[in-house]
């Protein structure tokens, strides 16, 4: 119930431009997002990529309404992988991105355009491209610019949701060599004819689509912070003989990092999403939806500003 509030007013835009302009924002900043600025994230990176662990940006931001605002999108990540490029990061930084911040409300034409122009600078800067898996009512529209993007650029990774009813079914499709797939759990609030509600179900329906990625011949990234759900990609790598390079373990900026410190000492290749930007607020509250703790330490950070 309360995940259910939480995940509603992460959609409200009234309440979105209220709380981006609060003065608390920066304790949210500090703890989950890397800052405001390009340099902001680019520190960030180089200390992550110092300590061992590779790194996936993210360019906050999502729903875009205007033609402009894509276009902004657009340029901040051009600029981005410039700066990743000429900083020698591109073999430890890629790129995530939402559609839904390039364009797609708009028109889907646009959207496959921008996210075309991203991936063309990624390959220059000697990256890759991920594009985010929003809400369920767009699975099929990111499937379909998925295929169309990975005509020119077969690396863009895909990220499929484990509490899809048909997550299993989109894995298997998706298990193709050279293929690079991050499975997460899913953030966004779905109906029950469409995804698993029970923690139980999805956490099942995680290690079924687990299984499908390591048991084929694409690259699966792992992006979770269960404890168990680690230990059994474990196993499965050892079951399928997959040495530490042939898949990642991925967690989130300010989640785990004691985890994440620990899988990259012990060889593993571990990839941190680093959010940054100023439109944080969707971001934030889908974490705090996801644990209550993550709320009380917004709370905290509100209280002792
Ligand atoms: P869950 O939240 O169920 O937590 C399981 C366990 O992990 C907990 O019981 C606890 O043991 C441990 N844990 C979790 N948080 C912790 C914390 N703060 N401190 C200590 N332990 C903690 N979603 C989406 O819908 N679309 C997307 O494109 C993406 N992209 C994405 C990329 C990457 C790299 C990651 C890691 C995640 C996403 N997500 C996402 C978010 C994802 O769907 C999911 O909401 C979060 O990862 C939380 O799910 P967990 O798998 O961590 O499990």
């Amino acid at each position: 119930m309360f995940r259910q509030v939480l995940l509603a007013a992460s959609r409200s835009n009234g309440v979105r431009r209220a709380m981006e302009t609060a003065p608390f924002a920066q304790g949210v900043v500090r703890r989950f997002i890397a800052g405001g600025e390009v340099d902001d994230v680019l520190d960030v990176t180089l200390s992550l990529t110092g300590d061992g662990r590779l790194v996936t940006i993210d360019h906050l931001g999502e729903d875009t309404t205007e033609p402009s605002h894509a276009e902004a999108v657009v340029t901040d990540y051009l600029s981005l992988l410039d700066r990743l490029g000429s900083q020698g990061l591109g073999d430890r930084a890629e790129v995530s991105v939402k559609l839904s911040a390039v364009g797609r409300a708009l028109d889907e034409g646009l959207a496959v355009e921008n996210a075309r122009r991203i991936c063309a600078a990624a390959e220059t800067a000697g990256t890759t491209v991920t594009l985010d898996m929003e809400d369920h009512t767009t699975v099929a529209s990111t499937l379909r610019i998925l295929r169309e993007l990975r005509r020119d650029h077969p690396r863009t990774g895909a990220v499929i949701q484990s509490y899809l009813r048909r997550s299993e079914e989109y894995c298997a499709e998706l298990a193709y060599e050279g293929s690079r797939v991050r499975l997460c759990k899913g953030a966004y609030a779905a109906p029950s004819d469409v995804a698993y509600s029970a923690r139980a179900d999805i956490d099942k329906s995680y290690v079924r689509c687990m299984k499908v990625l390591m048991a084929g011949p694409g690259y699966p990234m792992l992006a979770t912070h269960d404890p168990r759900l680690i230990e059994i990609a474990g196993a499965l790598a050892v079951l399928h003989d997959r040495a530490p390079g042939g898949f990642e373990y991925q967690m989130l900026y300010g989640i785990r990092s004691a985890e994440q410190s620990r899988l990259a000492g012990m060889g593993a290749q571990v990839r941190v999403y680093v959010p940054y930007g100023r439109e944080w607020y969707g971001y934030a509250m889908r974490r705090m939806a996801e644990r209550p703790a993550n709320l009380a330490f917004v709370l905290r950070s509100f209280t002792t500003r």
